[in-house]
């Protein structure tokens, strides 16, 4: 994705001038513009969300807002592309910076993602069903949906993954590793049952008859944020604070999740805080501008982060007020930059797979390992 740099004009602004002049264009827009805020973004974004989320809830909220012209999506590239197709074919998104990416969905691209499902098909290996997680390009949501598959958010994992091996014997799961494994173990199977999908090394580094005995093809892809949450720091954070609650996302590796006391998704996450007792110690291993925010708006509780070091999605955070401020003045003037436009053919096939998703009634899936 390629970011041509900001005009001058939007460089050096101060916070406030910033405020001030993104207020006014969105007033300007009116009922023309809904701007969507993914929880990871930094507050002087999030004050601007009219819709606030995770992957799961923004994916409906692109869904369900067929009056805006305009959905400014302050979120990574995925989720924008998945809007574009939920959204109707007259609205157009948004993305603040081109240069929000992924770091995970970038783990897979469609030429890998190909060259899998070949050599699976010469084992002979026929039984499959792809599931991909949301944070991958509209290509994979694609060969996905063309292929009986559908994609999953962290908050309907397990639903999905249930779907999928109640219509195939495997299941091959891209690109979260660790979202699969923890989906798959908190339905009753075993990691034995389960092998990882190295893109870079023949039969994704597994002998034939690995592949033909395992249930899960765990594709090796990763967060770079939730990857970092680590068991000792769990046993540091009981030691320091007695009572605590240990809450994490579940693309946390699998002994994290095991040795905390709750995971789910950044939604369930929120949910948990939001009702807990005044007094409730949490330590929460997911993206530090969410925790952060989860501290200031519950000062009844003690609510930190995993994680002593600082650990914000580096993409997540290129979407700068600057950024926001440029989009939408362009907007307001009656130019449009950075559209994000999934081709016809693939939006065709992407939003099958969306779709099988959102059909899904997750809420019943979600709650904590235990
Ligand atoms: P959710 O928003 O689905 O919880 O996923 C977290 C994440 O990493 C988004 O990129
Ligand atoms: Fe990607 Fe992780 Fe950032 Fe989410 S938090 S956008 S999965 S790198």
């Amino acid at each position: 994705m390629h970011q041509a740099p900001l005009p001058q004009e939007y460089q050096g602004l101060s916070e406030a001038a910033l405020r001030e002049r993104i207020l006014a264009a969105k007033e300007s827009l009116g009922d023309r513009l809904v701007i969507l805020g993914h929880h990871y973004q930094r507050d002087e974004i999030i004050e601007h969300a009219d819709y606030r989320g995770d992957s799961y809830k923004l994916a409906k909220d692109a869904a369900s807002h067929p009056e805006a012209e305009f959905i400014v999506f302050c979120g990574v590239h995925f989720m924008a592309e998945s809007a574009d197709i939920l959204s109707g074919a007259r609205q157009k998104v948004i993305l603040p910076n081109l240069a929000a990416g992924c770091s995970m969905a970038d783990m897979a691209n469609i030429f890998q993602v190909r060259a899998c499902w070949r050599q699976l098909g010469e084992l002979g290996i026929e039984s499959v069903m792809p599931v991909t997680y949301i944070n991958s390009a509209a290509a994979l949501k694609a060969f996905v949906g063309e292929r009986g598959g559908l994609v999953c958010t962290s908050t309907n994992a397990p639903a999905a993954v249930s779907w999928a091996l109640s219509r195939a014997e495997k299941v091959l799961f891209f690109p979260d590793q660790h979202l699969g494994r923890n989906t798959g173990v908190r339905l009753g199977y075993s990691p034995e049952q389960m092998v990882v999908w190295d893109p870079f090394k023949p039969l994704g580094g597994n002998t034939a008859e690995a592949l033909a005995e395992a249930r899960f093809i765990l594709w090796r892809g990763h967060c770079s944020v939730h990857q970092r949450f680590t068991v000792d720091q769990i046993r540091r954070a009981r030691a320091e604070h007695p009572g605590v609650k240990v809450l994490v996302h579940p693309e946390c590796p699998l002994e994290v999740v095991q040795e905390s006391d709750l995971n789910g998704s950044t939604e369930y996450i929120i949910r948990q805080v939001q009702g807990a007792p005044p007094g409730s110690v949490w330590a929460v291993g997911t993206e530090i501008n969410l925790v952060s925010r989860l501290a200031r708006e519950h000062p009844d509780q003690t609510i930190f982060c995993l994680d002593p070091q600082i650990c914000p999605c580096s993409t997540m955070y290129r979407i700068h007020p600057s950024f926001l401020c440029w989009a939408l003045e362009r907007l307001a003037a009656g130019a449009i930059v950075n559209h994000v436009q999934v081709p016809d053919k693939t939006a065709q096939f992407a939003r099958m797979a969306l779709d099988r998703m959102l059909a899904l009634d997750s809420s019943s899936n979600e709650s904590s390992l235990d």
